[in-house]
């Protein structure tokens, strides 16, 4: 089947040749992104997170053919007008990485889950479920981010750079 996805804001017309085929490696062997990273290939790492019309999702998890007419931000995509994303620019202030793997998928997922609280979407620790907002609490960062894994042990810089993106200053 053809596939049109738009990426990162360019609409791409690629064949899909097995219907079976992820997204990760649609976006990365088909696409030639290769920011979104294959880490475990299966679900329990998050180094693959992208947009999916604004919501993140695991790439390796995700079917191309579901992103069929529809829009991925991968972190090529996030920064504008050549302009890296502020919290990209507060990944690098605080350390957020080390060998940077990790990273790409961290970014992404922060700023869907940065959508999600500003959405109501509650989280396990969330004290309050039905609430029309969230106080983004280091323990809701850590909760909601749970599903990115980083090898290199930047977990705190990692929540400080989310801390000073959408909370206001690290904590
Ligand atoms: S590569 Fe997708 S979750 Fe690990
Ligand atoms: S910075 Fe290396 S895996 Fe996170």
């Amino acid at each position: 089947m053809n596939s049109v996805i738009v990426i990162n804001g360019t609409p791409h017309e690629i064949a899909i040749a097995d219907t079976r085929r992820s997204l990760l490696d649609h976006l990365r062997t088909d696409a030639g992104l290769h920011g979104p990273k294959k880490g475990c290939d299966q679900g329990a790492c998050g180094a693959c997170t992208v947009l999916l019309d604004g919501r993140r999702v695991l790439a390796c998890l995700t079917l191309a053919a579901q992103a069929d007419g529809r829009a991925v931000t991968t972190v090529e995509g996030v920064g504008r007008d050549g302009e890296l994303h502020p919290l990209q620019e507060a990944f690098i202030a605080h350390d957020g990485f080390q060998c940077g793997y990790c990273t790409p998928g961290q970014v992404c997922s922060a700023i869907g889950m940065a959508d999600e609280v500003a959405r109501g979407v509650p989280s396990r620790v969330s004290s309050e479920i039905g609430a029309a907002s969230f106080d983004l609490s280091s323990d809701e960062i850590r909760e909601r981010m749970s599903g990115n894994l980083c090898r290199c042990g930047a977990y705190n810089g990692i929540v400080a750079a989310i801390e000073e993106t959408y909370v206001g200053g690290p904590r």
